[in-house]
């Protein structure tokens, strides 16, 4: 596996792969690696010939008391679980390769509020701004001809989703499943912050959105009732608060209404400081 660290460099790898017919898969992320990812790479690998993931802490998604000093970086790590995936090319560029006019840069890109101002993005004003611009500007850097999401962050795929579609991309946006334990946990680095204890409860999470899931399949459509009780069994269960449990329409992500046909849930759960993220579409 390559490591590349410049624009100049990785542009050189890809466009041979491209003279040569071959077809390149992109999987984004910001490194501290787990399973979780690996299984992106995995997917990559079936969908193209050539697998190109970026390690980048993106400065731009972090607001101003969030943890982007802090958030861990395992590049030796990282670099070794990439190629032990069988990924092509780690692209691992600084923050000046990414921004190189710093703070003077003028262009953002912004996928309306309607979408990235609710949920994750109610509280963390401009996140979804930081997450759009680095990703197309990341398109642009690597070109390829598809690029893999998890489910997981299923407002972010879904951004990422309108802004291909608005902005005529020409892009293949692949979907993920949600990796999991055997617990039943969704896999997420910061499941590592969890107690002995607070790991005991965090499957019940999947559980409550498991149960939310039959009901609907069974007809119920009182989706604040459903969401009111799995939050307060959670809180009983040992969760210190929830977030938010929703029921939504799985494009809009607004509230679900009696003619939806699919739904997705989405959940954020409080174990301590550790916020826990979840879904589940049908
Ligand atoms: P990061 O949090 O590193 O996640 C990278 C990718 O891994 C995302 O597409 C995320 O949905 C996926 N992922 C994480 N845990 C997963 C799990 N348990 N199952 C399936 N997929 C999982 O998301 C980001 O980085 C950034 O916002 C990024 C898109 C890279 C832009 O900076």
């Amino acid at each position: 596996m390559q490591v590349i660290e410049t624009v100049a460099k990785l542009r050189l790898v890809v466009q041979e792969w491209k003279r040569r017919g071959l077809r390149v898969a992109f999987v984004p992320t910001m490194g501290n690696l787990h399973q979780g990812h690996l299984s992106l790479i995995d997917l990559a690998k079936q969908k193209a010939d050539k697998v190109v993931c970026s390690v980048f802490v993106n400065p731009l998604q972090f607001g101003p008391d969030e943890d982007f000093e802090r958030y861990p970086r395992t590049f030796e790590q990282d670099k070794k679980l990439l190629s032990e995936q069988g990924a092509d090319l780690m692209f691992f560029p600084e923050v000046a390769e990414v921004y190189p006019n710093g703070q003077s840069e003028q262009t953002l890109v912004k996928v309306a509020d309607s979408l990235t101002a609710l949920l994750e993005g109610a509280n963390r004003l401009g996140h979804f701004d930081g997450v759009t611009t680095v990703v197309l500007k990341l398109f642009n850097m690597v070109q390829p001809d598809c690029a893999v999401f998890g489910q997981k962050d299923f407002q972010q795929l879904q951004v990422i989703k309108t802004m291909v579609s608005d902005l005529a991309l020409p892009i293949q946006i692949i979907t993920a499943p949600i990796a999991r334990d055997k617990e039943g946990l969704a896999l997420s680095s910061r499941n590592q912050y969890l107690t002995s204890q607070q790991r005991q409860i965090a499957p019940k999470l999947q559980v409550a959105l498991l149960d939310i899931a039959a009901a609907l399949q069974s007809g119920n459509r009182d989706f604040n009732a459903l969401c009111h009780v799995a939050s307060q069994r959670l809180l009983q269960q040992g969760f210190d608060a929830i977030d938010y449990i929703q029921i939504c329409d799985p494009t809009t992500l607004l509230p679900a209404s009696d003619s939806n046909q699919e739904f997705v849930i989405l959940a954020v759960a409080r174990l301590g400081s550790t916020r826990l993220l979840d879904n589940i579409l049908l």
